[in-house]
């Protein structure tokens, strides 16, 4: 049977580190807010059921109407207030989905060149029920550092992926590492993370280096140049 699958979209940062007073999610794109060519992914796929958004606390409502009705995304079915971190945001996304739904997928909201091909994947990989995430292999060579910057070691690159979303876990896993985390104080930067240190096993599949998290004035120029090499013509008109 094909399981019922719900997305979980955190998109309630403040973006600090952006420098402008809007937060990066609602920075447009082509004329279309970083959050809707987000939010479309996860509308014409096949696999996912309905979509969880959690947005900064006091903003549902113009989400409701300026986001999702005005550019017609059917599947978001809850528009949650998110919290101080982006784990809380996610928890309180996660609590809000339905029982009903066997896997929970969750993708930051500021990575808008997520494919239908690398979600498509990632459930594929998940299908047995076990923790799938996207993740890409190191190009650099890392360094583990001291403090004042001196290093420490070089540790095999070749054992070393980067961390991306989508992620996808059973909604029963997930939601059983987000109550132990938060019982435990512990803060992790991604929601696999707080799976793995309850000792459930996840994989990772090969992401997307197009797959960026929006987070700097510099991410939004490289993004504007991904867009214009999907379809040409864009950054020109
Ligand atoms: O930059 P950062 O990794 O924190 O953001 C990843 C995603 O988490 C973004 O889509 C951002 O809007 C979201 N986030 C959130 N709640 C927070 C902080 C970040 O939903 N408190």
């Amino acid at each position: 049977m094909t399981p019922r699958v719900t997305a979980v979209i955190p998109a309630a940062g403040f973006g600090r580190r952006m420098e402008v007073s809007t937060p990066k999610q609602f920075l447009l794109l082509d004329g279309v807010p970083v959050l809707v060519h987000t939010l479309r992914v996860f509308e014409v796929s096949p696999l996912i059921h309905d979509v969880c958004l959690v947005v900064p606390p006091g903003m549902e409502p113009s989400c409701r109407v300026e986001l999702i009705d005005s550019y017609g995304l059917k599947k978001v079915s809850r528009i949650v207030p998110g919290g101080e971190t982006r784990q809380a945001s996610v928890y309180q996304g996660l609590m809000k989905t339905s029982p009903d739904a066997d896997q929970v997928v969750v993708h930051d909201g500021v990575r808008p060149f997520l494919t239908t091909e690398l979600l498509q994947r990632l459930l594929e990989a998940a299908k047995d029920g076990t923790g799938v995430i996207a993740a890409v292999p190191l190009k650099d060579t890392p360094k583990e550092i001291r403090e004042d910057g001196t290093i420490v070691s070089t540790p095999d690159r070749a054992r070393l992926v980067l961390a991306q979303t989508p992620q996808v876990f059973s909604r029963k896993v997930l939601m059983e590492a987000h109550q132990k985390a938060y019982a435990d104080g512990v803060l992790g930067t991604d929601d696999s993370a707080l799976v793995e240190r309850l000792g459930h096993p996840v994989r990772m599949i090969e992401g997307s280096w197009d797959n960026i998290k929006i987070t700097t004035p510099e991410d939004l120029r490289w993004a504007e140049r991904i867009l214009e090499m999907r379809q040409p013509g864009i950054g020109r008109k």
